[in-house]
């Protein structure tokens, strides 16, 4: 990839749904992520995979806005939105979820799905009556059984499903999951797997952070490697598993 000139206009002619380029962010002494250059395209899942402290959840802050880089450039769309809060990035049609779960324990599943759909009803041109939304939601995850149950009494894998159905509310165009695999059974990550790939079919794009390495193989198209901040890796399922440096660096260890 060429040099990056700060001089270029905010626009970039690619097909792609997110371009980050040459990002990096320090804490401090540590360089959490470095010179990462990454792209999601259309109609595709893209897995960015690591150790714990690659630097995977660091990535999605930057991309949503919530961490500044210490250098580089994010694109949503073709348009640059590195110096966009995070709430004018979401009405771009990005939606996230959070490794740690954000979602609001004393409501009903119906109830947090509901709130985001309000909320995306109250800028955004769909105006899709928001129970509507929420009902058709809790229909496409399979929270049918718990709709009415409080967040707060259910398993942490079926709470990380709302928080996906809360980032689905918003019809995003991009959709980051930071670990929403975890906590799930075999079924539950099968069942979440095929989503994903209906959820890419129906032009979601998804970056998917994930320690179940099955379900990345299975569903991504693309696979970034990080590894102390640094992509050591990118390609197919196939060409991943056989990397050496990925076998090494986080195949092998105990984490998979
Ligand atoms: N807010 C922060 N302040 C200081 N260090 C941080 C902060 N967030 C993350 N880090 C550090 O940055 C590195 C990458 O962390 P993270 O992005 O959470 O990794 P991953 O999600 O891949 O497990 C780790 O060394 C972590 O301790
Ligand atoms: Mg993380």
């Amino acid at each position: 990839m060429p040099a990056v000139d700060l001089e270029a206009p905010e626009q970039r002619t690619s097909d792609a749904v997110l371009e980050i380029i040459d990002v990096s962010v320090r804490f401090g002494g540590i360089n959490a992520v470095s010179d990462v250059n990454l792209t999601v395209m259309p109609g595709e899942i893209t897995g960015l995979i690591g150790p714990n402290g690659a630097g995977k959840t660091t990535t999605f802050n930057v991309i949503t806005g919530l961490q500044e880089p210490t250098n580089g450039r994010v694109f949503i769309g073709g348009r640059e939105v590195s110096h966009l809060p995070p709430y004018r990035r979401a009405r771009l049609g990005i939606a996230r979820t959070f490794q740690r779960l954000e979602v609001f324990g004393s409501l009903t599943v119906f109830e947090n799905i509901l709130a985001a759909a309000e909320f995306h009803k109250s800028w955004s041109e769909d105006q899709t009556p928001p129970r509507r939304v929420a009902a058709e939601i809790i229909d496409r995850v399979g929270l049918q059984r718990v709709g009415n149950a409080r967040v707060d009494a259910l398993p942490t894998g079926i709470a990380r499903l709302v928080e996906l159905g809360r980032a689905l509310a918003t019809r995003p165009r991009l959709l980051l999951l930071d670990e929403v695999g975890s906590g799930l059974n075999q079924d539950e990550t099968d069942a979440l797997g095929d989503l994903m790939l209906d959820l890419v079919r129906d032009g979601t794009a998804i970056l998917l952070v994930e320690h179940d390495v099955e379900l990345v193989m299975r569903v991504c198209t693309r696979i970034y490697v990080l590894d102390f901040g640094r992509i050591i890796a990118q390609g197919t399922p196939a060409e991943i598993q056989k990397d050496p440096a990925v076998q090494a660096a986080y195949l092998g260890s105990d984490e998979v």
